[in-house]
């Protein structure tokens, strides 16, 4: 379920944010209808997503890892900060932290991830390198629920891109990137659909709605 007129997003970010601002330029123009982006928090001083999304006069939060004793007291501030903007959905475009299980179970169905191979070929660390060793000659990128596992969660979408025989990781995530870009609003916009049918499980509509 949706409690407003629009849908209440948090980003959760780590580094240079460019799905941050895809998401933030598809709300722009209208292609995720009826949302907002309340709350962008970065676990790290540095990210260039910060500074964009105070740029863009968003809400911006840095709630630094380095100074929480541990991963528990970590998340406490992010759920209170959660709590305060009442998020429908959490959406991690290049959160680098893994989230406990308590914090999965608080939200299940509305935390979404994107990750850059099509999964579940290649989760964790580095999968755009791990595509090129293998020897593949497809790879792209998923936009999934996060569950307890790393990248094990559900598929909402996924995008697929050619890997050409003279690519490079760098010339492989560039494009892996740009499909990361048209994926994530899709399937935000896709997700919040499911939550607004109302049956307040986001997870069970996109498989309803799965191959229709
Ligand atoms: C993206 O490749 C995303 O799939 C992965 O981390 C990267 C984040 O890039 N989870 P950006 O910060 O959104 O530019």
């Amino acid at each position: 379920m949706i409690r407003g007129p629009r849908a209440r997003l948090a980003v959760l970010l780590s580094g240079r944010g460019s799905n941050f601002e895809a998401i933030a330029d598809a709300i722009d123009a209208g292609s995720i209808p009826h949302a907002e982006i309340v709350a962008v928090i970065s676990d790290t001083p540095a990210a260039a997503g910060l500074e964009a999304a105070r740029r863009r006069g968003l809400p911006a939060f840095l709630i630094d890892r380095s100074r929480h004793s541990s991963r528990q007291a970590h998340e406490r501030e992010i759920v209170r900060v959660l709590d305060e903007a009442a998020t429908d959905l959490v959406c991690l475009a290049g959160y680098m932290r893994i989230l406990s299980p308590e914090f999965v179970a608080r939200d299940r169905g509305r935390i979404l991830n994107i990750h850059p191979s099509l999964l579940p070929r290649f989760p964790g660390l580095h999968p755009q390198k791990q595509a090129l060793d293998a020897g593949e000659s497809e790879s792209g990128c998923t936009v999934h629920f996060v569950d307890e596992g790393t990248d094990t969660g559900p598929p909402v979408l996924a995008a697929r891109v050619p890997i050409l025989p003279a690519d490079t990781v760098e010339s492989l995530s560039a494009r892996i990137l740009e499909a990361e870009h048209r994926l994530y609003p899709a399937a935000i916009a896709r997700v919040l659909e499911g939550l607004r049918e109302g049956s307040g499980d986001a997870h069970s509509d996109v498989h309803r709605n799965r191959g229709k």
